[in-house]
């Protein structure tokens, strides 16, 4: 199984991947640009999906349904294979509230869902919808765009070659995080009032403080349940390798201030993770936390 490279980049950390006006009028066709260590960097049909679900995503106005993305049986193969090493892993070392919204949201095992799919479930049971964007955005974009209830989503996956590996995020990243959690009205109102905080910020130093915080905790977060340590971050519980890793990491005591000021590298199973004493004590800290800010 190989799950022991680095992963993902991720939102808060800004690697626009779309969009490189430079080079020959051939490349310019090219929306997405991967880099040469990219797995699919040399599959010239992976390529050109990314780019007809990039331009899915630039195409796209708010609002308008959502165009279905073209997934080979291929990549609906990659999402089983990730599912099979997932599921038991959530059983082990995911929250409840986490198993809880996989079982309200009932993924389909087999296939890719769609974007449009998921929104139906979730917008009934929180209000959040997921936008297609072509690659990351920025910070701010990505995190006022939280505070109505939008989660700007990737829709392409990862290349077949490394099913359990991904050096950006993909749309098992977003669903299998983020949307899953999106589906608990206490996620999404976390998440929200990460929007709202991020539009009454100006400053690009608190920017970051907010940042490292939506990170040490909506991403790479973890808490105390029944005696042991469990993950409620998006970037862990969409992962396998990160679920293992996690208990090998620093666990220091959830404190916001602190998560603040600590820097990450995204490209690396974190070598250090805030835990909170409790979902309880997670949800109702960051709430006032954020409300305050
Ligand atoms: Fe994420």
């Amino acid at each position: 199984m190989k799950v022991a490279q680095p992963l993902l980049a991720d939102h808060t950390d800004m690697r626009v991947v779309a969009v490189d006006d430079s080079g020959s009028a051939e490349d310019r066709k090219r929306i997405v640009q991967l880099s040469p260590d990219h797995p699919g960097f040399r599959d010239v049909a992976y390529r050109a999906r990314r780019n007809r679900i990039a331009e899915i995503a630039l195409a796209y106005r708010p609002g308008e349904p959502i165009p279905e993305a073209p997934y080979t049986t291929e990549e609906h193969e990659v999402w089983r294979a990730v599912w099979e090493a997932l599921e038991p892993a959530h059983e082990q070392h995911a929250c409840a509230e986490y198993r809880a919204c996989v079982r309200q949201l009932s993924l389909a095992p087999d296939r890719i869902p769609q974007l449009s799919e998921i929104n139906q479930k979730v917008e009934a049971l929180s209000g959040f919808r997921l936008e297609p964007v072509a690659g990351l955005v920025e910070p701010r974009v990505f995190l006022e765009s939280l505070a109505s209830g939008t989660f700007l989503c990737t829709q392409y996956i990862r290349h077949h070659s490394t099913p359990l590996y991904t050096p950006e995020p993909d749309v098992v990243h977003e669903i299998v995080g983020h949307a899953v959690t999106l589906a608990s009205p206490r996620f999404a109102e976390l998440n929200r009032l990460f929007g709202r905080a991020v539009k009454r910020t100006s400053s690009l130093d608190e920017l970051n403080r907010l940042s490292r915080i939506y990170w040490f905790t909506i991403e790479f977060g973890v808490l105390r349940e029944d005696g042991s340590v469990k993950a409620y971050g998006t970037g862990l519980v969409s992962s396998a390798g990160e679920l293992q890793a996690m208990h090998n990491a620093e666990l220091l005591p959830l404190d916001l201030e602190a998560a603040s000021r600590h820097e990450y590298d995204p490209t690396h199973f974190q070598p250090t993770l805030f835990c909170a004493e409790s979902f309880d004590a997670m949800y109702d800290s960051l709430r006032e936390f954020l409300i305050a800010w």
